[in-house]
């Protein structure tokens, strides 16, 4: 039997290198990239009532409500490309209600990854954080800098990433990231993120060959 795709989530503080990795498990996995901030923005862009109300909560660090996030997220995991490729879950859930909701809507996850980065570097790496409207592609102006004035004059910024807001969002994660761990605990791994990008995604990547291999090892069985 073809073995079931994977299912994993990613989390972590605000700034950890999430999406950043994301990106790297993409390319090599062909997981569907779901990340719970970036459709909150689509929200925002797009004027929707749901982005209205979800830019009131975004600019003050706090979690979005429930009623608006929940449905986002099971809405993409549901879509067929989610269901054949398997998806990286971002950012979500950050709530023991958000994980509650996941569970009884069918979606298990394979693995919960942890990234682990000291409260300096984040500050860091969200101040120095830019975007690429036009790609998309995550910059930060030290450690991944443009590859060319083009694009450099381009780049953008997110209005939640000065270093005042990210105290706010930083409070927010660690009032709930306790709940939301011991609701995996039994999938969960922790990864060393202060090290450059590429050798925290050689021990992610590490975990998620193993995991493939037990997975088809177990479906060549049945
Ligand atoms: P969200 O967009 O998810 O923001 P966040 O959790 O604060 O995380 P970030 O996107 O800021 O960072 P990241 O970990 O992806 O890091 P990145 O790879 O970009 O959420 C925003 C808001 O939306 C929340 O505050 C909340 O209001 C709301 N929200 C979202 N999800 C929600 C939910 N489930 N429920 C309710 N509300 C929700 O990296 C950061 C920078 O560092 C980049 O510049 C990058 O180039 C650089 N970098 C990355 N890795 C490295 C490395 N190893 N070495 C050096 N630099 C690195």
């Amino acid at each position: 039997a073809k073995p079931e795709p994977l299912k994993i989530m990613m989390s972590g503080a605000p700034a950890s290198g999430k999406g950043t990795q994301c990106e790297l498990i993409k390319t090599k996995y062909g997981l569907v990239h779901i990340a719970a901030g970036d459709l909150l923005r689509e929200e925002i862009t797009a004027g929707s009532e749901n982005g209205r109300r979800a830019k009131e909560y975004m600019e003050k660090g706090q979690l979005v409500p429930d009623d608006i996030v929940v449905t986002m997220v099971k809405d993409r995991l549901s879509q067929p490309d989610s269901q054949e490729n398997g998806w990286l879950l971002d950012g979500y859930p950050r709530s023991q209600s958000q994980a509650t909701a996941l569970r009884d809507f069918g979606f298990k996850p394979d693995l919960f990854i942890l990234l682990e980065v000291s409260e300096e570097i984040l500050v860091e790496r969200v101040v120095g954080r830019r975007l690429d409207p036009l790609t998309g592609k995550i910059y930060h102006l030290k450690y991944s800098p443009p590859e060319n004035e083009e694009i450099a004059a381009r780049l953008t910024q997110r209005f939640d990433d000065t270093e005042e807001k990210v105290k706010l969002r930083l409070h927010t994660h660690h009032q709930n990231v306790k709940a939301v761990l011991s609701m995996y605990e039994d999938i969960t791994i922790k990864i060393d993120g202060n090290v450059l990008k590429d050798d925290v995604f050689f021990q992610i990547d590490g975990a998620l060959s193993m995991l493939l291999e037990i997975k088809s090892a177990s479906s060549s069985m049945v």
